[in-house]
């Protein structure tokens, strides 16, 4: 597997994912890796926000996480919905994209807060759009554009997706 990972930090780690099939076996991973990790911090949901430009694979990783963790159904993007709801296992998982909101304010006629507990995975495209309205994030992934596929920059900002981090670096290491 042609993946670069830098982990000068272990806040935040980089990966360069050519092409899809790349990004599927990273999303796997990934999904194990939270999987893993839930059971044993599971006091708050987990927030994570995905962001970069349109078309830089956000919608796809979601995609291939919930795959990974046993969805079997269709996975729409949440583009024109705003918002997606799944049930995996005991796991609530809350897929939205805020790209279609005008102003922040409207986070909150979404009434998603009331549903969030600690079984909730919740994965945000286009946080900046909701701004301060949000939870706080456990991760962010940032995409960007690279001449062969999309880098993949990963910073966690608790306690609990730091040691994902730190799995992800074994994994790759
Ligand atoms: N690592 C990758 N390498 C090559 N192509 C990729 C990679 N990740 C995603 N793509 C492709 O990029 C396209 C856009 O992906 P996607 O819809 O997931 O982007 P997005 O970031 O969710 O966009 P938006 O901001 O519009 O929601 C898809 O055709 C997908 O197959
Ligand atoms: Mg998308």
């Amino acid at each position: 597997m042609h993946t670069l990972i830098d982990m000068s930090d272990i806040k935040r780690a980089q990966i360069n994912l050519t092409n899809v099939s790349q990004l599927t076996l990273f999303a796997n991973r990934f999904a194990k890796l939270l999987e893993w990790q839930m059971p044993l911090f599971s006091e708050h949901p987990w927030i994570i926000f995905l962001d970069g430009d349109l078309g830089t694979g956000k919608t796809t990783f979601v995609r291939a996480v919930l795959h990974a963790m046993g969805e079997q159904g269709k996975i729409k993007s949440p583009t024109y919905t705003i918002i997606e709801t799944y049930t995996i296992k005991s796991w609530q998982i809350l897929h939205a994209d805020l790209y279609r909101l005008a102003d922040p304010e409207e986070w909150h006629f979404l009434g998603i807060d009331e549903y969030l507990n600690e079984k909730t995975i919740f994965f945000i495209e286009w946080p900046q759009k909701g701004a301060k309205m949000l939870p706080k994030p456990d991760l962010l992934l940032h995409y960007t554009f690279l001449p062969q596929g999309r880098a993949l920059e990963l910073t966690a900002f608790s306690q609990r997706s730091t040691l994902l981090l730190e799995s992800v670096h074994e994994v790759y290491m």
